[in-house]
This record gives C-alpha cells, sequence and structure tokens, in this order.
C-alpha cells in the first residue's frame, strides 16, 4: 500500500497483457486505488472488457489494441496516453508467453524469435517508449514480469522461454541503474504458477501441473491479484529505494 493516502489518484499506468490472467487483475486493483489505467492488448475484446471493469470501479480506462512486438504500436500506445491522460506515471509490461512448449532439441528459430520477440521485444519497446516522458517528468517506475523459470532454466519443455524471461530480469536491471539518478525505477516480477490462461494452455499437460505443484510448499497456484498487489507496492511511494531486482512470489517454491 502507498505512503501517502490517495496516492494513485489520478496518476496513470499502462498495462500490456491487460486483458487477461495478471494484466487485468492489476488493472483491477490500480482502478480500485483511483488511478487512470490504459488498457493494451493484442485482443481488443478483452482490453476493451478490462477497461469496462475499470470504469465500474470509477476510474478512467483507456483501451487499446496493441501488438507489443510491434515498436510502432507501442510508441502511439505511449502518444495515446499522454494525449488522453497528460502524463504517465507507472508501466506494467505484462505481456507474454511461452508461445508453446518444446524440448530443447526441438526449440526451432520460429520458435526462439517469436517468444524473444514478445517477451524481449515487447518490454524493451515498452521500455524505451515512455521512457524519454518519464525523463522529463524526472519521475516513472516501470514494473515488467519475469518468471521462476529464469532460475529453472525450463528444462523440458520451456528453456526457450526461461532464457527469454532471465532477457527481462537483466534489461530490467540495467534500465533501473542507468536511469536511477533521474528519478526512474525499474522492478521485475518472477512469479511462480499463477492461475491464469496462461497456466491452462500448461494444463493440456496434467504431468507439467503436477509438477509444479509438487514443487510449491503451499500446494496451490498463486492468484493474478497477488502479483497486482506487488505491482502496486513497487509504483507507490512506500519504499522508494527499491530498483533493479527482481522479486519471486511462488509460495515458498520454484528453485529446483
Ligand atoms: N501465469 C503464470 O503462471 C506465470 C508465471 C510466470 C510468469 N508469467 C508471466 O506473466 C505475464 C502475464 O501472464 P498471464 O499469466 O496473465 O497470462 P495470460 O495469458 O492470462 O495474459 C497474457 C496477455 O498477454 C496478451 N498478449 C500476448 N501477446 C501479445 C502481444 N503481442 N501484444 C500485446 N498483448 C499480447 C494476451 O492477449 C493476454 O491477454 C506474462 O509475461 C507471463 O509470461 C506468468
Amino acid at each position: 500500500m502507498p505512503r501517502t493516502p490517495d496516492y494513485f489518484t489520478a496518476k496513470t499506468i499502462i498495462i500490456t497483457g491487460a486483458a487477461s490472467g495478471i494484466g487485468r487483475a492489476t488493472a483491477n486493483i490500480f482502478a480500485r486505488e483511483g488511478a487512470n489505467v490504459v488498457c493494451a492488448d493484442v485482443n481488443e475484446a478483452g482490453a476493451k472488457e478490462t477497461a469496462a471493469q475499470v470504469n465500474a470501479k470509477g476510474s478512467q480506462a483507456l483501451a487499446l489494441k496493441v501488438d507489443v512486438t510491434k515498436r510502432a504500436q507501442v510508441d502511439d500506445m505511449v502518444k495515446r496516453t499522454v494525449d488522453a491522460f497528460g502524463k504517465v506515471q507507472f508501466l506494467f509490461n505484462s505481456a507474454g508467453a511461452a508461445i508453446r512448449r518444446a524440448k530443447f532439441l526441438e526449440i526451432d528459430d520460429a520458435l526462439m524469435e517469436k517468444t524473444f520477440d514478445l517477451n524481449v521485444k515487447g518490454t524493451l519497446y515498452g521500455m524505451q517508449a515512455v521512457l524519454p516522458h518519464m525523463l522529463r517528468e524526472k519521475f516513472g517506475v516501470i514494473v515488467n514480469v519475469g518468471s521462476m523459470a529464469h532460475r529453472r532454466g525450463g528444462p523440458g519443455s520451456s528453456i526457450h522461454y526461461a532464457a527469454s524471461k532471465g532477457a527481462v530480469v537483466t534489461m530490467t536491471m540495467g534500465v533501473a541503474r542507468e536511469f536511477a539518478q533521474q528519478g526512474i525505477r525499474a522492478l521485475s516480477i518472477s512469479p511462480g504458477p499463477i492461475k491464469t490462461p496462461f497456466q491452462d494452455a500448461a494444463a493440456t499437460s496434467p504431468e507439467l501441473v503436477q509438477k509444479f505443484l509438487d514443487d510449491v510448499p503451499m500446494k496451490r497456484f498463486g492468484e493474478p491479484e497477488e502479483i497486482g498487489e506487488l505491482v502496486l507496492f513497487m509504483c507507490s511511494d512506500a519504499c522508494p529505494f527499491m530498483t533493479a531486482d527482481t522479486v519471486y512470489v511462488n509460495g515458498g517454491g520454484g528453485w529446483r
């Protein structure tokens, strides 16, 4: 929670991947706090539905159809945000996916490229688009999404994904340190298994679901809201000394 009451009122956050899962949950949490929420997603209908949920909480929303793998669309997302709300204080890059599961020797160029385009370039484009504005304002917080997979390496199913999330965690650290003296903070969150449509895809393999749960001492999946509340904390004025690192949220597991 923020130290200052009403800290988020009339401040603006851009959330990519806002049509679903962690992005949607985070949009609703920022709406509860009175923030303006830009709901960006390649899934336009889903982004509009999230925006309607934000509006229903009495906060302002802007739904945008954005493919984060296209730099021009990401640049336009930031421009339209500033046109609509004047400023943007926060960016949460939640759009991401494992694309598909594959054993290491089955990872082909197309899968590697798609995974890195979405998770790495998508995050890079968002940060590069919003930073000039944040630097002018001498204020901004960027939160990116890593994964426990970057610690495990994703053996047997998702080394391509784990490697891309490792890149996100490292890039976040670099950005945080490059701009630390200019009012910018950047952090990443590395979740264990969270109950979202992302995991529905993994659920096509019951052994994989069991493997996840075997490794979580709490014996449950996380809820997307548990990540959203952490995004809120990170963006707030509660602990402004916090930057660069990734925070693991995993029910105590996921380390093997
Ligand atoms: N759910 C988990 O267990 C888990 C664990 C670790 C990390 N993550 C990460 O958390 C983030 C959010 O995942 P989630 O669980 O909410 O998944 P989700 O599938 O529910 O949501 C992902 C959203 O990203 C959007 N998206 C996909 N490609 C896009 C593109 N090119 N441009 C714009 N939007 C695009 C999708 O339309 C979807 O709305 C992802 O980066 C994911 O890798 C999830």
